[in-house]
C-alpha cells in the first residue's frame, strides 16, 4: 500500500506554536439579520474576523501546501484565474492534524457558539487561490511560501468597483452546501480592496462583513444564511482555506448538500465519504433517541415526538441518495449545458419565469410526466405539494421558505434538492432551456 504522509519534510502541528487564537469581537445574531430561526438553525449567523494562526502557523501551513506531492496531485482550475486545491489532508499531515486537532475543533466550535463537527474529510481546508499565471502550471511556480506584500496597482474601475451592482464580476448570491463554513486566509490583504462577505438581511437590505486579513478566520452559518463574496483586487495572491462544519448535536437537523461540488468533485472518492458521514449521522441520532426511551419508557407514547423523529430520518435518507448523482449522468448534462450554467441554475429558473409561455410550457411537462416517468423525482414532488397545500415550509438546498403563489412544478422541487444538472435536464424537456438559449442570442 502507498504509503501516505511519507516523503514531507513538513512541520508538525503543534497548537502551542502554530495556533494564535484571540476570540471574535462580535458574533453576528440571524436576529441582527431579521432572519428567521428554523429547524436546526443555530442564533449565531456568524463572526467578525479573528486570529486563529500564529505567523509560524501560517508559514508552516502554506509550506505543507505547497510541497510538490500536494500541488501536484490536488489542484485544479475549475474557474479562469483560480487555482482550486482539493484533499490535501491525503498528502499533508500538517494540515490534516491542524483542523481536525481538538485544540482547533474546539475553538471553532466557540466561535461559532455550536459544538461543530467537519462534515467529511474531503471537505477540509477546500483552497482557493488567486495569483498570476494562464495555466495551472505557471500559477504553481507563482507560489512562495513567504507570504507576499506586493501590490498591484489599482486601475480607476477597480477603485470603483462595487460588487452589489457589477453582477458579473462576483461569485453571486447563493447559499453554501453545508451548514457552516470556516474560511481562514492565508495571503496578505494589505492593500487589497474587496474580499468581503455581503450578507442578506431579513428585509432585503445587505450587511457587509470585512474580509479576514493573514491568519485570521470567520465563521459564517453559510447554509441558511445568503451571501456574495466580493471579488479581491490589488494584491498580487490572495489564498483562503475552507472547511465546512455541521452541529455535533444529534438533535440538530443537518442540511447539507452536495450541489457546489459535483461538477469539479471526484465523484468516486466523494461518495464513499459522503455515505459514511451520513449513516454516522443518522446512528448518532438514534442512538441518542434510542437512549432517551430506555431512560423514559414512556417517551414512545410521545406519538407526535417519535412521528417527526422518524418522518426526519426518512427524509434525511432520502437526500442521501438523491445527492448522490451516477457519475455518467453528471458527466454528460455538465458537458451538455456548461458549468456556468450549473451554477446559475436558480438564476436561469428566475429568468423563465418571465417569459410568456412559461406557465404552458411547464404545466404540460408536468401533466404529461414524459420526462423520467417512472423516477423518485415525481413522488418528492407530490409530497411537497402536499406540504405546501398544508401550509408548512418546504426545507432545501436555498434555505427554508414557506410556498405562495403560483403552481409549484418539479423544476421547484430539484432547485429545492439542490439538483441543479437534474433541473436542467428537465427544462430542456420543458423546451424552455432552447428559448432560454435563444434569449441570450
Ligand atoms: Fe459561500
Amino acid at each position: 500500500m502507498e504509503e501516505v504522509h511519507s516523503i514531507s519534510n513538513e512541520e508538525v502541528f503543534d497548537p502551542a506554536v502554530h495556533l494564535q487564537y484571540i476570540p471574535p469581537q462580535k458574533q453576528i445574531t440571524m436576529q441582527d439579520l431579521l432572519l428567521p430561526l428554523g429547524e436546526g438553525t443555530s442564533p449565531i449567523a456568524g463572526t467578525v474576523p479573528f486570529s486563529l494562526l500564529s505567523a509560524k502557523g501560517i508559514r508552516a501551513y502554506r509550506k505543507a501546501m505547497f510541497q510538490q506531492e500536494v500541488l501536484s496531485k490536488c489542484s485544479s482550475s475549475p474557474f479562469p484565474g483560480t487555482l482550486v486545491l482539493r484533499d490535501a489532508v491525503k498528502y499533508s499531515k500538517f494540515i490534516q492534524d491542524f483542523w481536525t486537532h481538538s485544540e482547533t475543533l474546539r475553538i471553532v466550535s466557540e466561535a461559532a457558539g455550536v459544538p461543530l463537527e467537519i462534515v467529511m474529510p474531503t471537505e477540509i481546508g477546500h483552497t482557493n487561490i488567486q495569483v498570476e499565471g494562464s495555466t495551472i502550471d505557471e500559477m504553481k511556480q507563482n507560489l512562495k511560501i513567504e507570504p507576499t506584500s506586493e501590490k498591484v496597482e489599482l486601475s480607476p474601475a477597480d477603485l470603483a468597483y462595487d460588487p452589489l451592482k457589477d453582477a458579473s464580476a462576483i461569485i453571486p448570491w447563493h447559499y453554501d452546501s453545508y451548514p457552516y463554513v470556516c474560511v481562514l486566509m492565508l495571503s496578505e490583504t494589505d492593500g487589497m480592496i474587496g474580499g468581503e462577505t455581503y450578507i442578506k438581511k431579513g428585509d432585503g437590505t445587505t450587511q457587509k462583513v470585512e474580509g479576514p486579513q493573514i491568519g485570521h478566520a470567520v465563521i459564517l452559518q453559510g447554509g441558511e444564511v445568503q451571501h456574495l463574496a466580493a471579488r479581491a483586487k490589488g494584491v498580487k495572491e490572495r489564498i483562503s482555506t475552507i472547511t465546512s462544519y455541521r452541529s455535533k448535536s444529534p438533535t440538530v437537523y443537518d442540511s447539507s448538500f452536495m450541489t457546489n461540488i459535483r461538477p469539479y468533485a471526484d465523484l468516486k472518492s466523494l461518495y464513499p465519504e459522503w455515505t459514511q458521514y451520513r449513516l454516522r449521522k443518522l446512528k448518532d441520532e438514534i442512538v441518542y433517541h434510542l437512549q432517551q426511551i430506555e431512560k423514559e419508557p414512556t417517551h414512545v407514547q410521545d406519538q407526535k415526538g417519535l412521528a417527526t423523529f422518524v418522518q426526519s430520518q426518512i427524509s434525511y435518507l432520502q437526500q442521501t441518495l438523491r445527492q448522490m448523482i451516477t457519475p455518467e449522468f453528471e458527466e454528460k448534462t455538465i458537458h451538455r449545458f456548461g458549468r456556468s450554467a450549473y451554477y446559475e441554475a436558480p438564476m436561469i429558473w428566475e429568468k423563465v419565469q418571465t417569459f410568456p409561455a412559461f406557465e404552458a410550457l411547464a404545466a404540460s411537462a408536468d401533466d404529461k410526466r414524459c420526462w423520467f416517468p417512472d423516477s423518485e423525482y415525481w413522488m418528492d414532488l407530490q409530497a411537497s405539494i402536499e406540504l405546501i397545500r398544508l401550509k408548512k415550509p418546504l426545507k432545501g438546498a436555498m434555505g427554508s421558505k414557506t410556498w405562495a403563489g403560483r403552481r409549484y412544478y418539479m423544476g421547484d422541487e430539484l432547485l429545492r434538492q439542490g439538483l441543479n444538472e437534474v433541473f436542467l435536464d428537465w427544462l430542456e424537456h420543458t423546451g424552455l432551456w432552447t428559448m432560454y438559449s435563444e434569449s441570450l442570442s
